[in-house]
Order: C-alpha cells, then structure tokens, then sequence
C-alpha cells in the first residue's frame, strides 16, 4: 500500500493559519504594533494596564475608562485562599510550575469558567492578569519561610509585584522598568505558547485550560527560558574580555547563543532595542555597569551572525534587568508570563470569534501492516 505524498511544513515554518487582528511584526525590518499601534511608542508612553485595555477593548482608553479598568484589575488581585493553600503544598517546584498549577486551579474559584462568550472572556483575562503577580510573589514568599504580602491597592501593577516581592515599596524607577518589560512582552502573534493556547481554544476548552496551556508552552528554554539563560551566561563569561572566547567557543561547538535569534525576525527584535537602554541606565545607577558591558560585547561578537538574520531578541537584556532589580533567577520566565497573559487572552478570544479545529498531521514513517503476534508466541 503506497502513501500519499505530503509536502511537509516543519515546526509550522511561515505558515500562517489565520488572521489576527492583535498584533503585526515585521521581521525583515523589526516593527512591531499592537492592534495598530507601534510598540515604540507603546513602551515610551502606554503603561502596562493602558496597553492591556487596547489589546482587550481594540482601543486605547480614555481616562476615565482607564481608571475603571485599573480599578478593576486592582479588584481583582487577591488570591481565594485555597490558591495560596495549594502555592504552600508546591512551593519547593519551579515558579513556573507553581503558576501554571495556581492559575490551572483558579477555574475552581471562577464563576465564569465554562461561559466562552466574549465578555465572559474579558472578565477572566482581567482576573487572571491581576492574579498571576499575586501568585508569584506569594510563592516566592511562601518559599523563603515568609507569609504573603497582601495587594497594595495604591501602586500599579508592576509597582505592586515587586512590592508583594520583596515586602516594601519600591523604587519607582523600578516600578517603570518592570511596567515597560510587561507592555514589551504583552503579546507577540502566534508564538509557541499562544499557539498552544489556540489549539486549547479550538477544542471549545476555556480560558483557564488556554492560559494552563500557554503557561506550559512557554516554559521551555527556546521561548521564555532564555531571559534567564542569557543571564546565566552573562555570570559565566564574567567580564568583558571573556566574552569573545567564550561565544565563540559556544557557537564553534553548536551551541546556542540564548537571547539571540528568533523564529520571526530577522533583524533585531524592537522589543530589546528598550530593554538595551533600560538595562543600561539600571547597571549604572545600581553601580554594576559590567552585565550590560558583557551584553553588549557579546552583541559585537555575534554581528557577523546578523547577516543570517540572527539577532538580539526581546529576552537578551530583559534577564539583566531581573537580575539588577534582585529578582531571584527562576522567576524571570514568570515575569515574562505575567506580561503575555492578556496577549493569551486576545488571541484566544480571536480564536473563539472564529473557531476552527488546530488539528495538524504527521506523515507516517514506521512500519506497515505488521502480524500481531500473541503473547506466548512472542521470542
Ligand atoms: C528562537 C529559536 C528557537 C528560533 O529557532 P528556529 O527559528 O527554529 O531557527 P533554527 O533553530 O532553525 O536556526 C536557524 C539557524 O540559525 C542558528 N541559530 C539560531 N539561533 C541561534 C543562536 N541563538 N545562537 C547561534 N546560532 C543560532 C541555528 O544553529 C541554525 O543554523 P544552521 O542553519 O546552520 O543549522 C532559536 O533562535 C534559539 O534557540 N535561540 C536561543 C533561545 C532564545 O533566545 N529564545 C528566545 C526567543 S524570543
């Protein structure tokens, strides 16, 4: 029995399996927009909850509709407490596998979990967004012997997570770093993890099951792992003259350079163009300018690569970034999480308004037609 030839799309290389409204990239040149808007202009104006309302509503707000969203999002923040129950009975795996199985969780306390209507969906997105900074600064506290901190309703959200963090008020220059990092990463097309989530939505599963899914997917180190991978190579080379060694003792090797390249642009990422200039001010103003001297090192080794389309993306500066602002290391790809959520939710939305089945196929390559052999006749 022949097969029918297939022409086989590996990895879904440029395939495009719908239309979308959230978001465009440009990957020869590196643009980005939100529903229209440039990310450019997003990351130096809009705040986190502003970008939340354009992705979720289509528009940007008006004040007074900004206000009643914050207001809210802040509602919305604190944990049922058989979610912190069920953060203490974890607290000794991965943030990510303790966010994944809190926010998994929350369906139980939700009373729209099963309703997939459009304004149902808005109302889940909006309380899983403001939950998830509770959950992972409640683990961290958990973890390290403490009690959670409960929501501070006066700071935004970024503000409020590094104050469930580390206990006190921070900086507000921290605040605005963590804030932009979340609008940079809010929501990026059909990534790995929203294509996840999609699939998830296209069985007519909820929300909650879509975000579970877009959690899991972006935990590998080839999509949200990376930020504290770059990071953990940043402390390896140690110091700017090691930088040429060791990158180029890595790729001679075959070795991935993390923080670099990206399955959709071949230019820079416009995302870390920010991320470079904050990462920057911050190694100065902490007095450590050396991370950012050895980043940048390692971008002049690997600017050969560029020519093949292989460049810096959204994570290479965003770990260093964690990492001046004492954020443990294993919770860099919870940050990232935290900002994709609404990005989750539009495209799941998306989804919703226009279902079809995600139900790829494989082309068969083992054996055919084989005889069952019984149990006692087998050698
Ligand atoms: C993101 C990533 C998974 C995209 O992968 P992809 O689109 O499947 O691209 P491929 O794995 O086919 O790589 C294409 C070529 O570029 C090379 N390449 C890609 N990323 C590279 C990197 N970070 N360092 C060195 N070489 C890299 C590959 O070795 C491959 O070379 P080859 O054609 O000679 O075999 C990949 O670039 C990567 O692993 N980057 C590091 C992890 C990272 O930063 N992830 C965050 C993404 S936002």
């Amino acid at each position: 029995m022949t097969q029918e030839k297939v022409r086989l799309h590996r990895g879904l290389r440029d395939v495009y399996i719908d239309r979308t409204q959230s978001s465009f990239i440009d990957g020869k040149i590196g643009k980005l927009l939100y529903r229209g808007y440039n990310i450019d202009d997003l990351a130096e104006n809009a705040s986190f909850e502003e970008t939340i309302y354009l992705l979720l509503y289509s528009k940007l707000p008006t004040q007074s509709e900004l206000d009643a969203f914050d207001a809210d999002l802040k509602a919305n923040r604190a944990l049922p407490e058989a979610i912190v129950e069920i953060i203490r009975l974890t607290k000794d795996a991965h943030p990510m596998d303790v966010l994944r199985t809190a926010i998994s969780a929350t369906a139980a306390y939700d009373p729209d979990v099963a309703d997939n209507s459009h304004e149902a969906n808005l109302r889940k997105g909006v309380r899983l967004t403001a939950m998830a900074p509770t959950i992972v600064a409640a683990h961290a506290q958990i973890r390290n012997g403490k009690d959670p901190v409960e929501p501070d309703l006066e700071l935004n959200h970024a503000g409020n997570f590094l104050y469930m963090l580390f206990g006190e008020r921070p900086d507000p220059r921290d605040a605005a770093l963590i804030d932009k990092d979340f609008v940079l990463h809010a929501e990026h097309g059909v990534n790995a993890s929203s294509f996840g989530a999609r699939v998830a939505a296209s069985t007519q599963a909820d929300l909650h099951c879509a975000v579970t899914t877009g959690i899991a997917v972006l935990k590998g180190p080839a999509h949200g792992g990376a930020a504290e991978e770059v990071m953990k190579m940043a402390l390896e080379i140690g110091n700017e003259e090691n930088a040429g060694p060791y990158v180029r003792n890595l790729v001679e090797h075959g070795g991935r350079v993390m923080g670099f390249g990206h399955r959709v642009y071949r230019a820079v990422d416009p995302r870390s163009v920010h991320l470079r200039d904050d990462a920057r001010e911050l190694g100065e103003r902490k007095g450590q300018p050396k991370w950012f001297s050895i980043l940048q090192e390692v971008i002049e080794i690997m600017q050969p690569y560029s020519r093949r389309g292989i460049c810096q993306n959204v994570d290479f500066f965003s770990g260093a970034i964690y990492y001046l602002l004492d954020i443990p290391d294993d919770l860099f790809i919870s940050i990232f999480a935290m900002g994709r959520i609404p990005g989750w939710t539009v495209q799941v939305m998306e989804q919703f308004e226009n279902n079809i089945l995600l139900r790829p196929r494989l082309e068969y390559t083992g054996p055919m037609d084989l005889e069952y052999v019984k149990m006692g006749d087998r050698d």
